[in-house]
């Protein structure tokens, strides 16, 4: 058996927890050794919870990379536009590397951070975590025997979930494109990349179309104040940050994302304060955000294949819906987990319910966080890349495909993938 990979959790907010967690319950696989974080609260409960030694916990990454190399990997969570220099820094030390998606905003630093990790030549993995679920790696399965014939088109549906466009896209950190990243590469580079994953195919060209639809001034109710805890329409509001939050504070289940971005401690005085000063007390038609909470992209990939791909943010949320048709079945799955299948020869519907069967799910995002972090550390331990299925080239392609499609969106144009990479 060979022994636990050592990581330090670089950014531990709720990324970094998550890797945490799992590397907690699998001790054989990986050991949190160190921590770079400037928030007291989180640095000191990550230190708690993994024995953390002082010489290896540091407020800033920009600290631990003044030090040589103190462990074998670095799991990069800080946010989007914090990745590249996280990279450069810790590639040059030689560190094994987890690199939160998206690798960066821009298309010229994700191929710096590509060249970067390459000239590393250690492993190197971003976590789109959705290719590593049991259901992908089934559906993938699938679909390699030929359970539809060949692929002929896709219809793909993310449905973030009106809370969650609210808390993360409207009130916090993906809210506004110049601090962070546009919505397409914050929260779809997911599904771009899924849909290239499961198509087997690079993208060829896309249109897209979409924009900030609700979440503006034009859309405030006469009467609204600005902050949700002043505001005499909070009952009548499904966005109401006071209704939204305490509901959860008042449940024990409820005590965990994405309360605890707002109010780590769980702390009905503290979660009043943040909520009275901070971003996520604001009215949803008050704040600064700018990125879209509606969105299609029309995909054609090589061969002619096409997909067509919606992200709204206007509905309950929950798993991602899809519907795949082929040239002798098709495949429908409303829940990321279970798969349906027509064939057209039987004429006969079955389904597999691969969450159901599967044990060893770990973390979030239907098991993709565990699925991600145990296959980086197998291919450390192991030393073998092969279990890394998001690494530098993938990314690059599903990224460039999700950059064009933005550009086709704010240009209103068609764009052809050959000439946009060039
Ligand atoms: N794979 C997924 O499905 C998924 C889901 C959510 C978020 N993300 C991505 O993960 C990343 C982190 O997201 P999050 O939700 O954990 O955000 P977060 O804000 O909770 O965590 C980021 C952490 O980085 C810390 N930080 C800031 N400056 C730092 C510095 N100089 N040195 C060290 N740490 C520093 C912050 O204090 C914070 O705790 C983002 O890039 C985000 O887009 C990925």
């Amino acid at each position: 058996m060979k022994k636990p990979v050592t990581v330090i959790i670089v950014g531990a907010g709720g990324r970094g927890f998550a890797y945490a967690d799992i590397a907690r319950k699998f001790p054989k696989l990986a050991k949190v050794v160190g921590v770079a974080e400037p928030r007291d609260f989180h640095r000191e409960k990550m230190v708690a919870e993994h024995g953390i030694a002082p010489e290896m916990t540091f407020h800033l990454w920009q600290e631990l990379a003044k030090q040589p190399k103190l462990a074998d990997a670095v799991a990069i969570c800080t946010q989007d536009a914090m990745h590249e220099a996280c990279v450069m820094a810790f590639a040059k030390l030689g560190y094994h590397i987890l690199l939160e998606k998206p690798m960066a905003p821009t298309p010229a630093a994700c191929r710096r951070i590509v060249a970067a990790a390459k000239k590393n030549g250690k492993m190197f993995a971003v976590c789109h975590v959705m290719r590593y679920t049991k259901y992908t790696q089934c559906l993938k399965r699938m679909l390699e025997k030929g359970a539809v014939g060949e692929i002929v088109s896709v219809e793909h549906l993310e449905p973030v979930g009106f809370w969650h466009q609210a808390h993360s896209f409207v009130r916090g950190n993906w809210r506004n494109e110049k601090e962070s990243s546009f919505m397409l590469i914050a929260k779809s580079c997911h599904d771009v990349d899924w849909l290239s994953y499961v198509i087997g195919r690079p993208c060829v060209r896309v249109s897209s179309f979409g924009g900030l639809y609700y979440f503006n001034k034009a859309h405030r109710p006469k009467g609204a104040a600005d902050r949700c805890l002043d505001c005499k329409l909070s009952k009548k509001c499904p966005y109401s940050a006071k209704e939204f939050y305490f509901k959860r504070l008042a449940r024990k289940e409820g005590q965990g994302w994405p309360l605890d971005v707002v109010d780590p401690t769980f702390k009905k005085a503290n979660l009043t304060k943040a909520l009275r000063e901070g971003p996520y007390g604001r009215c949803v038609f008050a704040c600064d955000n700018d990125v879209v909470d509606h969105q299609v992209v029309n995909f054609e990939y090589e061969g002619g294949i096409t997909a067509s791909f919606t992200m709204t943010a206007f509905n309950p949320g929950g798993g991602r819906k899809t519907r795949i048709f082929g040239t002798t079945g098709c495949i429908e799955t409303d829940d990321s987990s279970v798969i349906r299948h027509y064939d057209f020869l039987t004429e006969k519907w079955d389904s597999i319910d691969t969450e159901a069967s599967d044990a060893s799910m770990a973390g979030g995002h239907g098991g993709g966080d565990g699925g991600i972090f145990s296959a980086f550390c197998k291919a450390i331990q192991k030393n073998d890349p092969k279990y890394i299925i998001s690494g530098a080239d993938a990314t690059l392609e599903s990224h460039l495909t999700t950059f064009a499609a933005e550009k086709a969106r704010k240009s209103g144009k068609v764009v052809e993938l050959a000439k946009f990479k060039d």
